[in-house]
């Protein structure tokens, strides 16, 4: 692609409320976010290059702060298009906390005290019980990391922290040297990371777009 723009969804009401994984929605606040991407999108992607590409995962919260990117059809070479007709992915789903789904950290050490030492000590490593590890995250990309290779225009991915650390650390391989070190990236609500692939690696903008 000639850009990789990467964000993750506004806030949810499971951040709001501190708890991990879930399905929830937006809340009001990341509804805003949602309204401040479409009118960035269509001013710094759309306008110059319609057949740019949308991706989400197939959880509620990143498809809400999608939904104002338009759909509309515009005509294309004699032919109709419809315009970042979003594209949900499976592999973009956030990490899976199994039986740990839907509590906060806090619970967890209090539920599990052991657990959440070992994930603690090889959070790259510790896969949740009936849940994933990051390095199990990192397979499942695959997938994206092949289709993205092949995209010839501008990718926008909206999905979650856990995805995008390691999306953003295996992109930007010129930076980040070590798999251990994706689990601890930081990547801010509100933000859209502009990455731009070259020939070692990508650089990387970042651009936030709401307090
Ligand atoms: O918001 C939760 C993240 O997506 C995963 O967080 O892997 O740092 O526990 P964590």
């Amino acid at each position: 692609p000639k850009m990789i723009y990467l964000t993750r969804h506004g806030q949810s009401e499971y951040n709001l409320t501190q708890k991990i994984g879930g399905d929830s929605s937006l809340t009001a606040h990341g509804e805003e976010y949602a309204t401040a991407l479409a009118a960035w999108v269509h001013k710094n992607i759309l306008v110059d290059n319609p057949r740019a590409r949308l991706w989400t995962s197939t959880l509620k919260r990143t498809i809400e702060t999608g939904k104002h990117i338009r759909h509309d059809e515009i005509m294309l070479d004699g032919q109709p298009w419809i315009v970042m007709r979003p594209r949900e992915w499976h592999a973009l789903d956030e990490i899976h906390a199994g039986i740990f789904d839907g509590m906060t950290y806090a619970e967890i050490e209090a539920a599990d005290p052991e657990e959440f030492a070992m994930r603690k000590k090889d959070k790259l490593g510790y896969r949740y019980p009936r849940g994933e590890s990051y390095l199990d995250v990192f397979q499942r990309l695959d997938t994206i990391i092949h289709e993205l290779e092949r995209q010839r225009d501008h990718v926008l991915i909206i999905a979650h922290q856990g995805i995008l650390r390691i999306l953003l650390g295996y992109l930007m391989w010129n930076e980040v040297k070590d798999r251990e070190e994706c689990p601890h990236i930081s990547i801010p609500l509100n933000t859209i990371k502009c990455l731009k692939p070259h020939a070692y690696g990508c650089t990387c903008d970042s651009l936030c777009l709401l307090k």
